[in-house]
C-alpha cells in the first residue's frame, strides 16, 4: 500500500502573557542566570486566570484548519494530547470538539506527557494509513502554569514549564513522491513512573482529597531532575537511531531534528550524541520553556513559518518524559 499520512495544515497558539526569568526572581529564590545556564530558558508564556488547556487547543486548531484550507466540518476524528486537561475527566478532546461544533465525531485523548505528541501522531498515522479516517485534527496543548509551586520549594519545576498549544491536520497521500510520515517508534518504562509525576490526588487514598494533602504539596508535579536528565539524554538519541535504521537513513540524511524542548542542555547532548550539527536542530525553549506535549508541534509550526522546512526534507522528531515514555518519528516533507 502506497498510502502515507501527510501534514496538510499546522498552527500554534501561545497565550500572550510573557513571564520572564526576572518575573520569577520576584516570586522565589532563583535567578535569570541560573535558569539560563541550567536550562536555556529566558521566558515562557502563562495563561490569564480562567483560560484552560482546551481554549489554547481550540485556538491552535483554528489556525491549523485555516492553514489546511479545509472546512472544519470535513474533520472526521480528533486526537488530543495533554497532561494538563481542564478537568480530571473528561479529557480535552471532547471540549475541543464541542468548541469547534463538531459533534458527534470521535475524540481520543492521549496521556503520554512529553511524548504525547509523537504517541498521538502514531495513532493518527495508523487510522489514516488504514483508510479509517481522512482528515484528523491532532492537537497538543498544555496549561501548566496554574499548578506549579512558585515558592522556593518548587523552584526546580516552576521555572521550567510553560503554556502553549499546536495542532495539525493529517490526511492520506497516495502519490509516490515519498512524502509523509515514514515511521513512528514508541517506547516506555513504567518502572520509573515516580521520577516525574503528579502523585496526588490519587484513587489509592480514600478520601483522595484532604486538608492534609494541601499541606504536603503532593498535588504539585515532582521531578527527579538528574535522573530524568540522564535518561532523556540517552533515550532520545537511541530512539532516533532506531528510527533512522528502520528507514535505511543515515544521520547525514537528516535535514532537521526537532527534539522535545525539555532543557537546552539535553538538546545539545542529543545533537552531540548523534553528531548532528546544531544548525540542523530546532531550539526554541528560550521563548516558551517546556510546553510538554505541545513543544514539538510548536517547534515544527515555527520552523515551517520561518522557512526552515523545504520540500523533500527529512525531519526527525524525538521526545522523552514522564512515564518514562519516549519516542521518535521520521517524516519526509
Ligand atoms: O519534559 C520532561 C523532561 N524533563 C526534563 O528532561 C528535565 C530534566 N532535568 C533538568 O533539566 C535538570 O535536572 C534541572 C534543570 C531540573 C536541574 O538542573 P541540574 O543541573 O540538574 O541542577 P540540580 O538539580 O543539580 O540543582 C543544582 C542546585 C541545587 O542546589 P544545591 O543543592 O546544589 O545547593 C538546587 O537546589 O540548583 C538549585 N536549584 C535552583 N537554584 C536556582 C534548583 N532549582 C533552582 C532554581 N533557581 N530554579
Amino acid at each position: 500500500m502506497n498510502r502515507r499520512t501527510i501534514i496538510t495544515g499546522i498552527g500554534h497558539f501561545v497565550p500572550p502573557r510573557v513571564v520572564t526569568n526576572f518575573d520569577l526572581e520576584k516570586l522565589m529564590n532563583t535567578s535569570d542566570e541560573w535558569i539560563r545556564q541550567r536550562s536555556g530558558i529566558v521566558e515562557r508564556r502563562h495563561v490569564e486566570p480562567g483560560v484552560g488547556t482546551s481554549d489554547l487547543a481550540y485556538e491552535a486548531s483554528r489556525v491549523a484548519i485555516r492553514s489546511a484550507g479545509i472546512e472544519k466540518s470535513e474533520i472526521d476524528l480528533i486526537i488530543a494530547a495533554t497532561l494538563s486537561p481542564d478537568h480530571y475527566f473528561p479529557g480535552i478532546g471532547v471540549q475541543v470538539q464541542a468548541k469547534l461544533g463538531l459533534a458527534p465525531i470521535g475524540a481520543i485523548d492521549i496521556r503520554n506527557q512529553c511524548s504525547g505528541f509523537i504517541y498521538a501522531l502514531s495513532v493518527a498515522d495508523q487510522y489514516v494509513r488504514t483508510g479509517a479516517h481522512k482528515k484528523i485534527l491532532l492537537v497538543a496543548a498544555e496549561v501548566q502554569s496554574t499548578n506549579l509551586d512558585y515558592s522556593d520549594s518548587g523552584r526546580d519545576m516552576a521555572v521550567l514549564f510553560g503554556d502553549g498549544a499546536a495542532a495539525l491536520i493529517l490526511e492520506p497521500h497516495d502519490q509516490n513522491d515519498g512524502r509523509g510520515i515514514l515511521s513512528t517508534h514508541l517506547f516506555a518504562d513504567g518502572r520509573h513512573a515516580s521520577d516525574l509525576w503528579l502523585e496526588k490526588p490519587s484513587c489509592l487514598d480514600k478520601p483522595c482529597v484532604t486538608e492534609e494533602l494541601a499541606r504536603t504539596k503532593k498535588f504539585f508535579p515532582y521531578m527527579d531532575g538528574k535522573n530524568v536528565f540522564k535518561n532523556a539524554s540517552e533515550k532520545m538519541p537511541e530512539a532516533v537511531r532506531i528510527a533512522l535504521q528502520h528507514n535505511g537513513l543515515k544521520v547525514e540524511d537528516v535535514s532537521l531534528l526537532i527534539p522535545h524542548q525539555a532543557n537546552d542542555r539535553i538538546t545539545q547532548m542529543v545533537a552531540h550524541n548523534l553528531k548532528i550539527p546544531l544548525e540542523k536542530v530546532i531550539r526554541n525553549i528560550h521563548k516558551y520553556g517546556n510546553t510538554t506535549a505541545a513543544s514539538i508541534p510548536i517547534a515544527l509550526a515555527e520552523s515551517i513559518q520561518e522557512g526552515r522546512v523545504k520540500a523533500g526534507d527529512i525531519i526527525v522528531l524525538t521526545a522523552f518524559g514522564s512515564g518514562y515514555t519516549w519516542a521518535s518519528a521520521v517524516l519526509r516533507w
